[in-house]
């Protein structure tokens, strides 16, 4: 039997935690705590990140190291031992499709990312005029609307991908995240340096840290964007457990994913805000539209008025196109392991295939954002989702992720034996003290919570 591919000590974290910070931190994390008036909103979202998030994080990377399989072997793996037998593979299979449903949207935004970069440096080069700064919103829209360059970047992006993911687990995956989650981190942390010094710094932590009133909607809305943000319920990190060595601790890996996943999301917020609450109150309530375009219509503009714009504007978006890439490297390895693992193809092959089948999937989500209005009107779940990109990202935020970490969460929870959990955590590791306190937040904590957004979801309410 062929041995299976290993990460080097450091490699599983920073891969993990490559895959766990992307355009969910930079790009949706400022927008939604905009959106949710800040305050309480993060403070449920931190809670939903200890309660749930990590609990199940460790559930996945266990069975992904127990079975040294992607998650539809992995489940098959049990499958001889445990009640319900081949029916929990579904969860990996679901956890394939919803892979592949995000890298396609996920793919589209993470090319504006690298279009605005490019963008950026030819205002830096060429000047940015007052012009430039009163057109952004409707130079963004019209950028939206081109079809042909919403594919080439959408393409651009997965062939990057796919070219990573070819090139295997240490030479491809590995190496890459190594290389760019210190640059992106660096760059992080010289922007958040800068605007400890911004006029809108101290506006930017309170806004952030206040205790204010919280609406049900929030607290669903954060307890969805865990998973989202975490990379969870979807099996990408039963996946890059399946590469995790035998001598690493799972709990310690596990929380440092946990942590820097949070710390880098709070430094795009105070980032983000130090620069808008530098608009004074009155001009910014008819400056700010609360909206997932801000990164791209906004931000342009004040990056410009501060000290420096010339170069933190580019570097900037950068760094979200490297945040992006360690995220679709993993969304993109789900979907080719299962081929590899389940199909016995060889890696080429099926980062290849499935990285082109996504292509295609994301040309429709590419062009639903104005340049076809059959698939920009499609709306099979209201208004507020309309258009082929819309569909997927409820689709999947709000339906796939929640089922697969809820089902995850009972597999492991309920259906594996407490032995065995226990075995797998505590090797590497030694005895391992908040195994109960683990186990309880698995076996009750996550499955009302989930179940309680499930209904809520149902009940009509689309939480991002
Ligand atoms: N966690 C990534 C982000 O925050 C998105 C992602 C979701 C990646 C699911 C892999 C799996 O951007």
């Amino acid at each position: 039997m062929k041995t299976r591919a290993r990460f080097s000590s450091l490699g599983f974290v920073v891969a993990a935690a490559g895959s766990a910070i992307g355009l969910g931190n930079i790009w949706k994390f400022p927008y939604i705590t905009y959106a949710n008036d800040g305050g309480s909103f993060v403070i449920v979202y931190l809670i939903a990140i200890a309660l749930i998030g990590l609990p199940i994080m460790l559930a996945e990377i266990l069975v992904g190291r127990r079975t040294q399989q992607s998650p539809v072997t992995a489940f098959l793996h049990f499958a001889k031992d445990v009640p319900g037998g081949k029916v929990w593979s579904g969860v990996g299979y679901l956890g394939v499709a919803t892979g592949l449903v995000i890298l396609s949207y996920y793919a589209v935004v993470a090319g504006w990312t690298v279009y605005y970069f490019g963008k950026c440096l030819s205002w830096s080069f060429g000047g940015f005029s007052d012009e430039i700064a009163a057109n952004l919103g409707s130079d963004f829209g019209a950028f939206l609307g081109n079809g042909p360059v919403q594919i080439l970047f959408h393409g651009l992006f997965m062939a990057v991908t796919v070219g990573v993911v070819a090139s295997g687990i240490k030479g491809g995956i590995e190496r890459v995240t190594k290389l760019l989650m210190p640059i992106l981190m660096t760059i992080l942390l010289l922007l958040c340096i800068v605007s400890v010094f911004s006029p809108g710094f101290g506006e930017a932590i309170r806004f952030l840290f206040h205790v204010g009133p919280i609406h049900t909607e929030a607290i669903l809305e954060a307890v969805g964007h865990a998973f989202f943000t975490l990379s969870l319920g979807m099996g990408a990190l039963i996946t890059y457990g399946s590469y995790l060595g035998k001598e690493q601790s799972i709990p310690r890996d596990a929380f440092l994913i946990t942590l820097l996943d949070t710390v880098i999301a709070l430094m795009a917020c105070v980032v983000m805000f130090s620069i808008i609450f530098a608009v004074p109150a009155a001009e910014r309530a008819g400056t700010f539209t609360k909206s997932a375009t801000i990164l791209f219509t906004t931000l342009p503009r004040m990056f410009y008025d501060l000290p420096g714009g010339v170069i933190i504007a580019p570097v900037f978006y950068l760094l979200v196109a490297f945040a992006a890439l360690t995220s679709t490297i993993s969304l993109l390895e789900v979907v080719a392991s299962f081929f590899i693992d389940k199909l016995g193809w060889g890696r080429k092959k099926a980062a290849l295939v499935a990285g082109s089948t996504i292509f295609g999937f994301g040309v429709l989500a590419a062009l639903s954002l104005g340049a076809n209005s059959a698939l920009t009107n499609w709306a099979p779940f209201g208004q507020r989702d309309a258009g082929v990109f819309g569909v997927l990202d409820y689709f999947a935020s709000n339906w796939m992720l929640p089922v697969g970490g809820l089902m995850t969460a009972l597999f492991v929870g309920w259906v594996l034996d407490a032995k065995l959990t226990r075995a797998e955590l505590e090797e590497g590791h030694g005895a391992f003290k908040f195994f109960g306190l683990w186990r309880f937040l698995l076996r009750f904590v996550c499955p009302v919570a989930i179940c309680w957004i499930i209904v809520a979801v149902i009940g009509g309410r689309a939480f991002n």
